[in-house]
């Protein structure tokens, strides 16, 4: 269960002045005019494809050490997101799933190299374009040193592409070698795909149980997620160009990843969007804490905590300690409503992936309704688009 509290440090918001915009809006998210179709879980994932992903996974798992998935952006922020917050601060996952394509360090790739050196791999490269650099360059060197261990027999059996049902180089090779394949619906984006095959399978092999995650996001109250979008526009609207994204247990770190990706991505359009940034409490409350107390008051907080999760009772204050945490998050947030930056509650009473996919679908819905309510189309990345562009530009005159 998740409880979604945005009006304790800020009393002053008329919803009814945005009820004819949300009227319109829910309109369009159900409509198929724009790249809308994630709002409809049931055509994120059908059920043969839900099979298909499970029945995959587990012969994922049955078959390598590494299971490496490549991507960029929304390709693979959603999975890392969901696949961080369940894993132990302390343990390696088997198999260890590892991303490739958020940066182009070669420091990285050549360690990688030698630490796949006797282990077993198999790859899912995954592209909705088929002609991202980062993701396009690691699968073409990954798939030569593949190459150097494995028959093509064997190959084939190591590498699942998720793409476009037609279009890109990544279909055209799967057409050509006939790997196996998922696909990546043509009316969802990459930032709103992590409920589809592209974020399912990496989530399926870390053995994390879809239909609880997929479950948590049906059963999701949308009107919580209107209001929030709701409360994000109201602010703006006052000056507040920053939204601190707060957590108090960092194994959210990586879920904030792929949240600030749909806020910014879906929003920063034509000059206009508040910026959102990640705040890791309580470490950076002995950092940041004083620009937000009482710095140019350019921002406000979604602070997000969890209720439960381990039975550890500091006997010194006689509580446990998640209790303490709460404790923090609620004084911390008193005193910055003195100096303007409020605070948005987010409380999830466990990390289960019944509350995380339920809170995935809750950041996509406010995303795309403050887009909407911005004037800005919220499915194109032109900014994206432009660098691309100009890196291609400058490659293809080499
Ligand atoms: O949200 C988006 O559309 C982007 O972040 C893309 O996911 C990212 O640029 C990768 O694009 P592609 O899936 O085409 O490789």
């Amino acid at each position: 269960m998740i409880k979604y509290d945005f009006t304790s440090y800020m009393k002053e918001i008329n919803f009814s002045n945005y009820e004819t915009k949300i009227k319109e809006i829910k309109k369009n998210l159900e409509s198929t005019k724009d790249l809308t179709e994630w709002y409809d879980l049931n055509k994120c994932v059908s059920k043969e494809i839900l099979a298909d992903l499970k029945e995959t996974s587990t012969k994922i798992k049955e078959n390598c050490d590494v299971f490496i998935v490549i991507g960029a952006g929304g390709s693979v922020l959603g999975a890392k997101g969901v696949l961080d917050a369940f894993k132990p601060y302390f343990k390696r996952s088997c198999p260890e799933i590892i991303f490739l394509g958020t940066s182009l360090s070669a420091t990285y790739l050549s360690e990688l190299l030698i630490y796949l050196k006797n282990k077993d791999v198999i790859i899912n490269v995954i592209s909705k374009s088929g002609s991202t650099l980062e993701t396009n360059l690691y699968f073409n060197y990954l798939y030569e040193e593949l190459e150097k261990k494995y028959n093509q027999v064997e190959l084939q059996k190591r590498i699942i592409i998720t793409t476009d049902i037609k279009d890109g180089k990544l279909r055209d090779l799967v057409n050509k070698k006939g790997y196996k394949s998922f696909v990546i619906p043509k009316k969802i984006g990459g930032r709103y795909s992590t409920l589809t095959a592209v974020g399912l399978l990496p989530i399926a092999v870390a053995g994390i149980d879809l239909d609880e995650l997929l479950q948590g996001a049906r059963e999701l109250d949308k009107e919580k997620a209107f209001d929030y979008a709701i409360i994000r526009d109201v602010l703006y609207k006052k000056g507040k160009k920053v939204e601190s994204l707060t957590i108090y247990e960092p194994k959210l770190l990586s879920f904030l990843e792929i949240i600030k990706q749909l806020l910014a991505e879906t929003q920063g359009k034509s000059k206009l969007g508040l910026l959102p940034i990640a705040s890791i409490n309580t470490g950076d409350l002995h950092s940041l804490g004083q620009f937000y107390q009482a710095g140019d008051p350019i921002l406000f907080e979604t602070v997000i905590t969890i209720k439960k999760t381990k039975d550890i009772f500091i006997k010194e204050y006689n509580k446990s300690l998640d209790e303490m945490n709460l404790l923090i998050s609620r004084q911390v947030a008193k005193s910055h409503v003195k100096s303007t930056a409020y605070s948005n509650f987010i409380v999830i009473d466990e990390l289960s992936p019944y509350n995380i996919g339920q809170l995935l679908y809750f950041f996509e819905i406010a995303a795309a309704t403050g887009a909407y309510l911005l004037g800005v189309n919220p499915f194109d990345q032109p900014g994206v688009n432009e660098y691309k562009k100009l890196v291609r530009e400058e490659l293809e005159n080499v």
